[in-house]
C-alpha cells in the first residue's frame, strides 16, 4: 500500500476540508473519495492524523449523522459540499457557497493566510486574522451571508484540529511551509510528522473554546 501523495484525477471527488482532500490524496482513504464507509473514515482518522478512539468516532457519528448516511452505510467527500451542515461561510481558503465552488481551494486565499503568517508559523493569531478579512469580506460580497454561533463553533473547531493535530509536534504551531502544502495541495509534507501522542476530544474542544470566544469578541467589534 503506498501512501504517496497523487493530485486527483478525472472523475475523482473532493471536499472542502483540506484534511478529508489530503488523506484521500495519499491513499488513507479511497482516492477517488467515494463510497467511505464509517469504518475506513475511522481508520484513516487514527492511521493519519493518531486521533484517539473518542475524537475518530465523535468526526465520523458526527458526520454520518448530520449527512444521514447511516442507512446507505457510505459518505462521499462530495456530500460535504452541501451548504448549511458543516459546509459554511467564511472559509479561510475557498469561496462562499453563494459566490462559487465551495470545495475548489483558492489560491489567492492561501496566499492571505500564508502572509499572516508569524515569524515564519501559522498560530491561532495568524488563523484569527485571517479569518477576521474573510469576514469582512464575506459580509461586503455574499448576499446570502450567514455566520452565527453555530458557523463560530464549526470554524474554530476547524482551526481546533488544524493547531491540535497538524501542530502537534510543534506546539500548535505550523511551519508556514507544511500550512502552504497542507492548504493548497491538501497534501502531508515530507517533513510533517503524525502527532507523537494520540489526539484526545478535550484537547480539541479546549482550544475549541478558546479560539471561539476571541472569534465571538472580533465579530462583535466587527459589527457594531
Ligand atoms: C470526519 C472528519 C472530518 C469532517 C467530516 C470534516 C469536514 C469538514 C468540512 C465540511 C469543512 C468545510 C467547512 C467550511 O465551509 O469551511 C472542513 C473544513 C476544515 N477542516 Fe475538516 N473535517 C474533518 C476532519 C478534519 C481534520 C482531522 C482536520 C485537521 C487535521 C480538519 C481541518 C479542517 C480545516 C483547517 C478546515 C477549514 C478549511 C477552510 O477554512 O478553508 N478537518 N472540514
Amino acid at each position: 500500500m503506498s501512501y504517496e501523495w497523487q493530485a486527483p484525477k478525472e472523475g475523482e471527488v473532493r471536499s472542502p476540508c483540506p484534511a478529508l482532500n489530503a488523506m484521500a490524496n495519499h491513499g488513507y482513504l479511497p482516492r477517488d473519495g467515494k463510497g467511505i464507509t464509517p469504518k475506513q473514515l475511522f481508520e484513516a482518522l487514527q492511521k493519519t492524523f493518531n486521533e484517539d478512539t473518542l475524537l475518530a468516532m465523535f468526526q465520523v457519528a458526527g458526520c454520518f449523522t448530520l449527512y444521514g448516511k447511516w442507512f446507505a452505510g457510505k459518505i462521499s467527500l462530495e456530500d460535504l459540499h452541501k451548504h448549511g451542515n458543516l459546509e459554511h461561510d467564511v472559509s479561510l481558503c475557498h469561496v462562499d457557497s453563494a459566490l462559487g465552488e465551495n470545495w475548489v481551494v483558492k489560491k489567492d486565499l492561501v496566499d492571505q493566510l500564508i502572509a499572516n503568517a508569524i515569524d515564519g508559523k501559522i498560530k491561532s493569531e495568524s488563523l484569527i486574522n485571517t479569518f477576521r478579512a474573510r469576514y469582512l469580506d464575506s459580509k461586503k460580497n455574499n448576499p446570502d451571508f450567514t455566520f452565527g454561533r453555530f458557523q463560530v463553533q464549526l470554524a474554530s473547531g476547524e482551526y481546533s484540529l488544524f493547531l491540535n493535530i497538524i501542530g502537534a509536534n510543534t506546539n500548535k504551531e505550523v511551519d508556514t511551509r507544511i500550512a502552504e502544502m497542507f492548504f493548497h495541495e491538501e497534501r502531508l509534507a515530507d517533513e510533517w510528522t503524525r502527532p507523537d501522542s494520540s489526539v484526545s476530544l478535550p484537547t480539541i474542544l479546549g482550544t475549541n473554546n478558546e479560539i471561539s470566544k476571541i472569534m465571538n469578541e472580533e465579530i462583535k467589534k466587527l459589527t457594531s
